[in-house]
């Protein structure tokens, strides 16, 4: 039977430290559903369609990795899909009082999925979507903290004024 797991996110955008969690998870399941949440009361830069195109463009050489867009319940969403098993990135201590509480919820509306967590890679246990807007908005560099069509996506928002430090 094929092991598939869900790997649910905002990703506005998506970092390398994201990349990272999807690879090691590659190495335990056949395949990943990446589940980007459509979340129109959360503000985002990137709009579902971009956020979504820039993690196809991505991952367009790995067949074990399908793109899904999603709305409401995860859980409901992880069953729709005959999935059990969500994976998530824990970066820090301070990630783990929020994780909790989001695997537990999850436990409580559905006990058949499982939350599998996952330490990134040192090099980016520091990384966060907002933390990459925010140096970007201030004409920082990101490169290598993201893949390099972010850095792109990112500087064309900037160069439009769309990137503003409230992001
Ligand atoms: O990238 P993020 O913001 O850490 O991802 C959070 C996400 C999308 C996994 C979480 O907000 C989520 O699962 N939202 C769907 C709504 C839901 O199922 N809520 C109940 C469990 S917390």
């Amino acid at each position: 039977m094929e092991r598939t797991a869900v790997y649910p996110g905002f990703f506005d955008p998506i970092t390398n430290g994201h990349v990272d969690i999807i690879l090691r998870g590659l190495k335990l399941f056949d395949s990943i559903i990446i589940a980007v949440l459509k979340n129109p009361k959360k503000e985002a830069l990137f709009s579902t369609k971009e956020r979504v195109t820039m993690i196809e463009e991505i991952f367009a050489d790995q067949p074990r990795i399908e793109i899904q867009v999603f709305g409401g319940l995860l859980v409901e969403f992880v069953r729709s899909h005959k999935g059990r098993i969500v994976i998530r990135g824990l970066r820090a201590v301070s990630d783990f009082e929020y994780e909790l509480q989001m695997a537990l919820m999850n436990r409580q509306l559905d006990p058949d999925v499982e939350t599998l967590y996952m330490m990134p890679s040192v090099h980016y246990s520091f990384l966060s979507s907002n933390i990459v807007k925010e140096v970007v908005s201030m004409g920082g560099s990101v490169a290598g903290l993201v893949p390099e069509i972010v850095e792109d996506r990112l500087k064309e928002k900037l160069r439009q004024g769309k990137l503003s430090i409230s992001q």
